[in-house]
């Protein structure tokens, strides 16, 4: 049986970025809160007329580039948004014509900010299986469409990109195990409760956020998913070289690392510049920390997603 292999990664960050001080000119905040609360000090915020499926083709054709695959060789097109550009068709089948290919199997996969890993998760289990051999799976979000820009609370939080990788079939691991999980129960959290009806919103088309239940439940739940990943693959905490969980805030991130018992300087951090771009986020902190050469060949490394749903899940990658 063949393993998924990540033999690519790319990203894109749309030009504009937004400063938490530029924020604080505009609505009753500041650099100081927003920094000692979370760890963001600035956000890419997409053109009005970009798309997730232009932010992610452009991180699509940087790790197709990486992983010196022609894009025709692409049998599996997988994107993790939960800002779709349209309710159908899907963001992936936009992004497969976009790349110039047609034929093979395009669907998205709606975890939000937990997508990627379950699109990498999916991609690993059709290339054991034989159904494809070299797959592309991108995150790619516009959150800042689904936010209240007047709700301090949460529009300070989030921003916009993309990440991809090209996952390819190979006789060494590669993916060594992934591990997912949801509770509907939770649904409640965090959501944008809303949806298209005759002819406009039913609901609120907004994200909405209890964040303290959202802080404790992740924190709880990357812990437990990082342990399970490792176990399921016989390995131990220690053997991971790299952490990289959603990178939602720095105190989740930091505490995860502290329950985990890793030195920090395994964790990979990209919240203070990114914010948190839901399913693009790990994709985008895995490419950044590949490219400046933090993570080599041979390094383990734990991508962890957390999200809507509530979902979580957690993918261990041998570079
Ligand atoms: N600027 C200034 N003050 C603010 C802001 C802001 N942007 N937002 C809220 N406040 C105020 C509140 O009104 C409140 O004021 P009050 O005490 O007078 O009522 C005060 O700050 C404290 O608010 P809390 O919500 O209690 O602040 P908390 O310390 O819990 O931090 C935060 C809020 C950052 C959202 C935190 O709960 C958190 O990080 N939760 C995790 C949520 C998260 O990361 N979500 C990302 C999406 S989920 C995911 O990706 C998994």
């Amino acid at each position: 049986m063949p393993f998924a292999r990540l033999t690519g990664s790319g990203s894109y960050l749309p030009p504009r970025i937004v400063t938490n001080h530029e924020l604080a000119a505009r609505i009753d905040t500041s650099d100081e809160w927003i920094v000692s609360r979370s760890g963001i000090r600035q956000r890419h915020l997409a053109d009005p007329s970009q798309t997730s499926s232009d932010l992610a083709v452009e991180a699509s054709r940087e790790a197709l580039a990486a992983a010196g695959v022609r894009a025709e060789s692409v049998d599996l097109v997988i994107v993790a948004t939960s800002t779709p550009d349209f309710v159908f068709p899907s963001t992936a089948c936009l992004l497969q014509a976009k790349l110039g290919i047609a034929g093979c199997p395009a669907f998205d996969v709606q975890a939000v900010c937990s997508g990627f890993v379950y699109g990498v998760a999916v991609a690993d289990a059709f290339i054991r299986a034989g159904q494809a051999r070299t797959a592309l799976v991108a995150g790619a979000e516009v959150f800042s469409r689904i936010l209240d820009w007047n709700d301090r609370s949460t529009c300070v939080l989030f921003g916009d990109g993309a990440g991809a990788v090209v996952l390819q079939a190979d006789a060494r691991p590669g993916v060594h195990a992934c591990v997912l999980h949801a509770d509907g129960r939770y649904a409640g959290i965090l959501s944008v409760p809303g949806n298209v009806c005759g002819g406009g919103i039913t609901g609120s088309p907004f994200l909405r956020m209890d964040g303290q239940a959202v802080f404790k439940l992740a924190v709880r739940v990357l812990e437990e998913v990082a342990r399970e990943t490792v176990a399921r693959c016989a390995m131990r905490v220690e053997d991971i070289d790299w952490l990289i969980p959603h990178q939602a805030n720095v105190r989740i991130l930091d505490a995860t690392t502290k329950r985990l018992g890793l030195p920090r300087e395994r964790l990979i951090v990209t919240v203070d510049r990114h914010a948190n771009t839901s399913a693009a986020s790990v994709p985008l902190a895995l490419d950044l920390a590949l490219r400046d050469g933090r993570i080599r060949p041979g390094h383990r490394v734990m991508l962890q997603g957390v999200g809507g749903g509530f979902t979580w899940g957690a993918a261990l990658v041998e570079i």
